[in-house]
């Protein structure tokens, strides 16, 4: 074991593969990746743990990666949470500040925060993010920090996330499975905004889509805050799913092909580009123009980017988004995905690679890592007390509720 700096670990469980990538605190607050360990998963459909053994299978082999690559031993862990379970929805509370001289303290704050998180939920689900936007001092509104005004009525919005519970013990049960604990769990778009989006975009607004296995997951920010966050669920998978049946070729061939040879955009693809498509069965081996491949892909791609134009239009947040989209996750590597988005969506549209930190820049500076890299700025981020609790459900569900009620503290000050 390496001599313990501070060290983050951020623990990806995607659709298609588990991530853990380790990061050194400097003293300053630099970050180096210092480990990346990746295992393929098939544990999990469209973001959310079906199969608790072949997670915890994939966890271990991932964090045994980057434990060998980085001298470190890893015991806790920030972990990603994903899927259509999610659900997000913002939430207003007001309250009157009767102190002296009517100057806003810090406790105003939190209790408006506290009137504005009164909202029922269904049985069986969980806050997970309790997310400040903005407040209305009096008749001031689109306030970011009201503490040291002057005003009687304060009003405070938040985003808040839930989840189902059954499917964050499955995930909780998968990592403590495979021998860690949990310090903290981030939904995965913020995670893959902290590791993508600069400050200047969230000003003038942003839509960041990061197109998984599983799911598309979105998250907007405008006036620097957070303003929306979703998981579509159609991602780079059924890509894969529609050249297998195109090309009538397995899935594990039309994977490689569509990495190897696909693109989003038939418009960007030269007219006499061809490639082999290996015989399998009763089928020969046959050539094949990139042209047709993408003629499989676009309409795919075309689907989710439209779903993402229909819930920014639904948001009315088109207007707000200045500084347009910017799209990572693996499906973003796919040739042409950003030109294509951006003739869909009709905005400026930028790839985003994970950035912030040094070290192992080569393997984690990828779109694939978006998620993992947003992780360990997470845990760097959460720097307070509580970064090392215990975890996973007692048969209330108590220590899940620890848990939570840890994570919408510090997250609170982030986004
Ligand atoms: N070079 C590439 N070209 C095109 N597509 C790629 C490339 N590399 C990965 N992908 C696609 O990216 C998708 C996986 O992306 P990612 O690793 O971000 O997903 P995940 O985190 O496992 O899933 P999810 O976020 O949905 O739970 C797969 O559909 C894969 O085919
Ligand atoms: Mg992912």
């Amino acid at each position: 074991m390496a001599s313990q700096g501070r060290m983050v670990c951020g623990l990806d469980i995607g659709t298609t593969k588990v991530c853990a990538i380790i990061g050194e605190i400097g003293p300053t607050g630099t970050i180096d990746v210092i480990g990346v360990g990746t295992d393929a998963c098939t544990g999990l459909r469209k973001g959310v743990v079906m199969n608790i053994q072949k997670t915890l299978e994939s966890i271990r082999k991932a964090v045994e990666e980057a434990e060998l690559m980085s001298g470190y031993d890893v015991r806790d862990v920030f972990v990603g949470i994903a899927g259509a379970h999610i659900q997000a929805k913002n939430s207003r509370g007001v309250i009157a500040v009767n102190r002296k001289g009517g100057i806003i303290a810090q406790d105003d704050v939190d209790r408006v925060i506290e009137a504005a998180q009164a909202v029922p939920l269904q049985p069986g689900r969980r806050m997970l993010h309790v997310v400040p936007q903005t407040f209305v001092v009096d008749d001031q509104a689109e306030i970011l920090d009201p503490v040291g005004m002057n005003g009687v009525r304060l009003e405070g919005e938040v985003h808040i996330v839930t989840g189902d519970v059954s499917k964050v013990q499955s995930l909780l049960q998968a990592v403590e499975g495979a021998g860690l604990r949990v310090a903290d769990i981030v939904l995965e778009p913020l995670a893959s905004s902290m590791a993508v989006l600069d400050e200047d975009e969230k000003e003038m607004g942003v839509a960041m889509v990061d197109i998984g296995g599983g799911t598309t997951d979105v998250a907007i920010f405008s006036g620097s805050c957070i303003r929306h966050t979703s998981s579509i669920p159609i991602g780079g998978d059924l890509v894969t799913t529609d050249v297998s049946y195109g090309l009538k070729v397995p899935k594990g061939r039309a994977e490689e092909i569509k990495k190897k040879h696909g693109s989003a955009m038939q418009a960007l693809v030269p007219r006499d580009s061809c490639f082999v498509v290996p015989g399998v069965g009763a089928n020969d081996q046959r050539e094949l123009t990139r042209l047709e491949l993408a003629a499989i892909i676009e309409p795919r791609m075309v689907e989710i980017y439209r779903s993402v134009a229909a819930e920014l239009r639904q948001l009315g947040l088109y207007q707000s988004l200045g500084a347009g989209l910017v799209l990572t996750g693996g499906g973003s590597l796919l040739p042409g995905a950003a030109e294509l988005a951006h003739s869909v969506i009709g905005l400026p549209v930028r790839l985003g690679t994970p950035r912030g930190f040094g070290g192992l820049i080569d393997s984690a500076s990828t779109p694939k890592h978006a998620t993992g890299v947003g992780l360990v700025l997470c845990g760097q981020a959460n720097s307070g007390p509580g970064t090392s609790g215990g975890t996973v459900q007692g048969p209330n569900g108590d220590r899940i509720k620890d848990l939570l009620g840890r994570m919408t503290e510090w997250v609170s000050r982030y986004f």
